[in-house]
This record gives C-alpha cells, structure tokens and sequence, in this order.
C-alpha cells in the first residue's frame, strides 16, 4: 500500500516541481547611461525577483570555457572583463546576424545557442550554448526595448545560468541555457539578461582572412 502510494505521489510531485518556476520579467534598466560602441562585454543582470544562485552570478560575464577542438561552453566568471570584446556581425537584411567574439585570434568565434528542439546531450530538457569556432546562431544580436538592451536570443525566451557538473572540465562550473516559452526554470539556475557594456572592438591581426566589414554599431552600458 505504502509502495503504491509512492508511486502514485512521485510522478505528481515532480510534475508540481516542474511547474513551479515561471520565468521573471526583465528589469527595464532605466538607471543606465547608454552610448553606441561596435564593441562590448556580456554582463549578467538578475531579474527582479528572480533570486540568485550559490556562488552568485550578478554582475559576472560570458566567457567560453575550452570543451573541445574549436568548441567552448559558453558560462559565467567572475572578476572584471579583461578579455576580447563581443560584436554584432551582419543585419536581417545581409541575411545574416549573429554575435562573434575573435578572442585574440585571426577569427572569428560565434555564439551558438540550440533552438527549441535541440538538447544538451548530458542535461536532458535544457538547450545550451556554446561559444564555437566559426559563424553563431542567426537571428542573435543586441535587442532595445524602451530602456532595456540585452543580447537578444534567436527567438523568443529568456538566458539562465545553472549550476551544471561539467564532465569535460571535471568542475562545477555556472553554463548559460536559454529557455523557450511554455518551459520554466531548471533546478539550481536563474533566469537572467546579458547586457551588452561598452568596450573596445580590437581590430583583426595582419593578414587575417576574416573581416570586420559587417560589424553593426549597437547601444550598450557605460561602464560606472
Ligand atoms: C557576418 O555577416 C555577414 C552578413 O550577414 C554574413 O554573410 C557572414 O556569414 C557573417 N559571418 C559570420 C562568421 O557569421
């Protein structure tokens, strides 16, 4: 009796569980200075109620974290922006816009984020994303609504940062996931913004193959 009764009740509380997370509306930022720059850092803002984490992810960046030959999982460190600036290459109209990092090298390295039907192969249900050699996911660039800019997605949803054991780095570490209307929260993560700060665009090296051409101009955060 007692057996079946469990078994009754697991299945429903998980269900409840799952439900319990609605993701949190973006704060609109109204305190900010905006200015333009080509170039710019990634910088978490927690939405208002959202809570946190453990270690906290306010005001840490996007980086990329080495997984594998010309793939890095995109996460969150802590300590000030010292490192290469993001940028936003191409417009709808060129047919292509995405957000691309050189990370001091000769190319360029694009921000990948798995659309609505596509899985972290290790966390079942949570799309990832990833900072890969090459071209990123179109449709991602810097987005304004009245006051806010934040790193838009390629549709609709919302950024969160999870606590995830990462096989590859044998670590805990803190990886971005996007979530997509209709899914909630995951356990141990919070939804977030990244809001593009100002920062210097670096040109290519000598010689690179790569260019700068269609490097779009955006409104982003000046640094206090
Ligand atoms: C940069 O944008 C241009 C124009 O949309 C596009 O043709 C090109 O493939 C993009 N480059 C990368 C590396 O994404």
């Amino acid at each position: 009796m007692v057996a079946m009764l469990a078994s009754i009740i697991a299945p429903l509380s998980f269900l409840a569980l799952a439900s319990a997370s609605p993701v949190p509306a973006s704060s609109p930022g109204s305190a900010w200075k905006l200015s333009k720059s080509t170039g710019f850092h990634l910088q978490v803002q927690l939405r208002p109620g959202s809570g946190d984490i453990e270690p906290s992810v306010s005001g840490k960046y996007l980086i990329g974290t080495h997984v594998g030959a010309g793939q890095n999982l995109a996460i969150i460190s802590s300590g000030n922006p010292d490192g290469p600036a993001y940028y936003v290459n191409g417009t709808e109209a060129q047919g292509w816009v995405d957000v691309l990092n050189d990370l001091g090298t000769a190319y360029p390295w694009g921000l990948v984020v798995q659309d609505a039907n596509t899985f972290d192969p290790v966390y079942e249900g949570e799309h990832g994303a990833n900072i890969n050699v090459g071209g990123g996911s179109n449709g991602i660039k810097i987005e304004r609504t009245d006051s806010l800019v934040r790193l838009g997605g390629i549709s609709v949803g919302s950024y969160a940062v999870c606590n995830r054991f990462i096989g590859y780095a044998r670590a805990d570490m803190q990886v971005v996931r996007y979530i997509y209307p209709g899914e909630s929260v995951g356990e141990d993560c919070v939804a977030v913004d990244f809001i593009p700060k100002c920062a210097t665009l670096a040109p290519l090296p000598e010689g690179s193959q790569a260019t700068h051409d269609f490097v779009q101009e955006v409104e982003c955060v000046i640094s206090s």
